[in-house]
């Protein structure tokens, strides 16, 4: 394995702030970044320092903790299905490594990737090199084949891709698999080679194939599953699940691949939304999920720099609670 004589990777201490300054100042770079100044510079900040007012009262993203460990996890990451498959796109890669900055630079560390989206893994791995930046990441990959021998290969190379040691987070994709995999996981992270053990899936459909396994395996950490507020399936069961066996949740597809933002398209956000920080339907969206207590963290995919800025200012402030979500589910299910 590349690096191996090098000392494992030691995690940084979880969650570190910025100061509110300087993340304004990469929210209002990211807002100019990202062709906001189609109405004049002014609106970009503008828009930029709108962002950051959802964060007067608390300018650190809000953590909450694995639960295996207690290891604190701020609660927006960054997904990299098709965004971060971009090759040796120099201007591609240019605008992800802004991506990666804002993200970092508010305190965020987990990146989700998978050796089945394309070049993500290296297109990550490389970025983050360049920036000196893994140790203040939470990388979390998947093994997603068939086969002991493959498995053990397909991470050895994610690992290698993502040019570290240590992979934070090995989660088995879509179930692939799992029979086969999961022991092996166990003993890759009895060897310190992957920190934490998790499976994953995205459709309502396997909500009960995923339950089955963290009633019947022990050792899982993670479970990452598909919830939005257009998609509620997991609140019945899945959740109050992961909460009572002590199980950390990652939210994935929480845009449905953007298609929220369609159904919104042109419609104001309501007024009492402010009530809770909101200044965008991404926001909104995200703040939904985040208000369940079982959700650790949400990671979003997006290439542009002013997405993420937005995503980000989700994770800074008041968080909905159970009143607010149900007049939340009732102005969606209006729209
Ligand atoms: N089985 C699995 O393990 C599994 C399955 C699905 C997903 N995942 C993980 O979950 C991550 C997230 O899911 P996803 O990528 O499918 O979809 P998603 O995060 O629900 O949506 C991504 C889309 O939303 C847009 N977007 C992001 N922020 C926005 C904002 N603030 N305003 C407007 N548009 C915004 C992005 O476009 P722009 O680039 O233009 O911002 C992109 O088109 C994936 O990347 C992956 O890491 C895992």
């Amino acid at each position: 394995m590349r690096g191996e004589n090098v000392a494992p990777w030691q995690p940084s201490s979880p969650a570190a702030g910025i100061s509110r300054a300087a993340f304004l100042r990469r929210l209002c770079g990211a807002a100019v970044l990202a062709g906001w100044p189609a109405a004049g510079k002014g609106a970009a900040t503008s828009q930029a320092l709108s962002i950051g007012d959802a964060m007067t009262n608390s300018p650190t993203m809000i953590t909450r903790p694995i639960p295996a460990t207690g290891e604190a996890m701020p609660v927006i990451g960054l997904g990299t299905w098709q965004t971060f498959d971009v090759g040796d796109d120099s201007a591609a890669r240019q605008r992800l490594r802004q991506v990666l900055q804002l993200l970092l630079d508010a305190g965020g560390r987990m990146i989700d990737s998978s050796p089945m989206y394309g070049r993500a893994e290296a297109v990550t791995g490389d970025l983050l090199a360049t920036m000196g930046a893994r140790p203040k990441t939470f990388l979390a990959t998947k093994v997603w084949t068939t086969g002991r021998e493959r498995g053990i290969e397909q991470m050895r190379r994610s690992a290698e891709l993502l040019r570290t040691d240590v992979i934070d987070l090995m989660q088995i994709h879509n179930l692939v698999d799992w029979r086969t995999q999961l022991p092996t996981l166990r003993q890759m992270k009895a060897d310190g080679r992957i920190r934490y053990i998790g499976i994953t899936h995205y459709t309502a459909g396997a909500l009960a194939d995923l339950a089955r396994l963290l009633e019947s395996e022990p050792g899982i950490d993670f479970v990452q599953l598909g919830y939005s507020i257009a998609s509620r399936d997991a609140e019945s069961r899945l959740l109050p699940l992961a909460d009572a066996r002590r199980v950390a949740v990652i939210v994935n597809q929480p845009f449905e691949e953007g298609a929220l933002f369609r159904r919104v398209k042109g419609r104001a956000l309501p007024d009492w939304a402010a009530e809770i920080g909101c200044t965008s339907w991404a926001q909104f969206f995200l703040k939904y999920i985040l208000g369940h207590e079982a959700v650790t963290c949400v990671i979003p995919a997006t290439s542009d720099p002013a997405h993420m800025a937005d995503n980000l200012a989700a994770g800074i402030g008041a968080l909905p609670d159970e009143r607010q979500r149900q007049r939340m589910r009732q102005a969606w299910d209006a729209a």
